[in-house]
């Protein structure tokens, strides 16, 4: 029989995974709000495609296990990376997926599987500038503003269901940097913001169980 819930609140601490591909800016924002010990959320792994990724020291700093899986173009496919970061989260007995600064595109089979419980972090007030360089394109367009954009993740790029925005007015002397960089500061609250309103159920989410 089919019937709806939302997966959280949960009756502990949820387990997170946080997948990264480079810097980890975003990774630390989440560490620091949902440490090991943290009664609402604890990020449990972190799993970086690039194995070199600041990301990962990041959290080995922290105390938290890193799961590194190789997907490059030529590496490794998407299906390989999939079935063995399935495997790692079902090891660390995962509730939610943060992807933060992963450059990847994760297969419409996984997200499915993930609905509802797997968030993106965007630099732009999507829908506006979805893809790639954001910052640059809202320059380019004109824009007098811009932000951050906190997201489930569907099978699209950056169309899945809006979360939480935070708002950056765009200067006229702004640059791609410093406009990227005022973004940041936005991203690094709007996160774990985002993640403690879905946590505490404050966010409806309506997956569809099929069991
Ligand atoms: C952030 O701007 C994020 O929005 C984008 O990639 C960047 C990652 O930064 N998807 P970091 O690795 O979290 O520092």
């Amino acid at each position: 029989m089919t019937r709806t819930h939302d997966p959280f609140p949960l009756d502990r601490a949820a387990r997170i995974a946080v997948f990264a591909s480079g810097r980890g800016s975003n990774l630390v924002s989440l560490l620091e709000a949902f440490p090991p010990n943290g009664s609402l959320g604890a990020v449990a792994v972190v799993v970086v495609n690039v194995p070199d990724a600041t990301a990962a020291e990041r959290a080995r700093a922290a105390g938290v296990p890193v799961a590194s899986i190789p997907w490059t173009r030529s590496e490794c496919d998407r299906t390989t990376f999939e079935a063995r970061a399935d495997a790692c989260l079902i090891e660390h007995g995962i509730d939610l997926i943060c992807l933060a600064g992963f450059m990847r595109i994760l297969s419409p089979a996984f997200t499915q599987r993930w609905e509802g419980r797997i968030l993106n972090v965007h630099p732009s007030l999507l829908p506006r500038h979805r893809g790639l360089h954001p910052q640059r394109r809202a320059l380019e367009a004109g824009d007098d503003r811009s932000g951050c954009t906190i997201h489930f993740v569907d099978a699209g790029v950056d169309t899945g269901r809006v979360v939480l925005q935070h708002e950056v007015a765009i200067a006229p002397d702004d640059d791609e940097a410093s406009l990227a960089s005022r973004i940041l500061a936005e991203e690094h609250r709007a996160y774990p913001e985002a993640v403690r309103r879905l946590l505490r159920g404050e966010i409806a989410v309506t997956a569809v169980d099929r069991s």
